[in-house]
């Protein structure tokens, strides 16, 4: 049987070289195929970057503002993002298993608000997060703070659990209230980041040398959105970063507390998957607000 499927086999295009593409990501050509799939989910490949939606602060916030109602605030917009950023508690009871985008799971926690934040553990196991899907695990590296040495085990730890498994690590740098946000510590905080095995890496956008910091991480950054802005703002920020070698934002606050969360979003991800400018992504956002509520 063997022999006579050869003999029938003709088409083999020899002259046709099989393609060796490089994969589109900064730093993941060496991945092996499922972490690199699992990319592909978090990252759009036709673009090379993502709109994460960031809702996991009710880790160490509770429910706060704009998070109160995740099945009315937030799951209307789900559909709008490449990737969401969350809680298992959350993923679970309140988001729809047919959510075929990114899933990022919050991987660190412990403290709350009312106590010293940085004193993190780990906080999910790797069995938890293939059970549920995920294609990245987020943890919280605190470098210059009190806890440094331990946030950074925390997320070697995940890295090589994350890497056995074929599961991505986000490395969030945490920038602690005293410490200056400046282009120098984030280079610090998201090389040693990369240095020490992140798959990727969340930081903030700073207004001074920002392409400094994409240039030194020899991994895929993303930003936060950080404290909510006046819509025009978060948007000039997300273009700036991405402008500047962001691979795209992780962005919570300045969508979510946005009067118009849908619009927002989809303004976000004009900026990000298309280069809109930010008065072109701001007019869009003002066109379907005024659909959603004329007058
Ligand atoms: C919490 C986080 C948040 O996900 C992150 O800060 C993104 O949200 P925002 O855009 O609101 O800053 O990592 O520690």
């Amino acid at each position: 049987m063997a022999d006579a499927d050869t003999k029938s086999a003709k088409n083999y295009q020899a002259d046709v070289p099989a393609p060796n593409e490089p994969f589109f990501l900064k730093g993941s050509n060496n991945l092996d195929w499922g972490m690199k799939n699992r990319l592909a989910n978090i990252f759009d490949p036709r673009s090379g970057r993502t709109v994460m939606l960031a809702f996991d602060h009710g880790y160490f916030l509770g429910p706060t503002s704009g998070l109160e109602r995740i099945d009315l605030d937030i799951v209307p917009l789900i559909d709008h993002a490449d990737t969401l950023m969350l809680t298992r508690g959350i993923l679970r009871t309140s988001i729809p298993p047919t959510y075929t985008g990114g899933i990022v799971l919050r991987a660190s926690g412990g403290p709350s608000i009312l106590k010293e934040l940085s004193d993190e553990e780990i906080a999910l196991s790797i069995d938890e997060a293939m059970r549920l899907n995920a294609a990245a695990m987020a943890v919280q590296v605190f470098i210059g703070g009190e806890n440094e040495t331990k946030s950074v085990h925390n997320m070697t730890r995940l890295v090589d659990l994350g890497n056995r498994h074929g599961v991505a690590t986000l490395a969030v740098t945490a920038v602690g209230k005293d410490m200056a946000r400046d282009a120098q510590y984030m280079r610090l905080a998201t090389r040693i980041c990369a240095e020490l095995g992140a798959t990727y890496v969340k930081t903030y956008y700073v207004d001074e040398g920002f392409e400094t910091v994409t240039a030194s991480c020899p991994v895929p950054i993303v930003i936060a959105g950080g404290k909510k802005l006046p819509e025009p703002e978060a948007l000039e920020l997300a273009y700036n970063a991405v402008q500047q070698g962001a691979a795209g934002v992780d962005m919570g606050r300045n969508i979510f507390q946005s009067e118009h969360p849908s619009a927002m979003i989809q303004a976000v991800r004009k900026v990000v998957h298309e280069g809109f400018k930010p008065a072109e992504a701001y007019e869009f956002f003002r066109t379907l607000k005024s659909e959603r509520s004329p007058g």
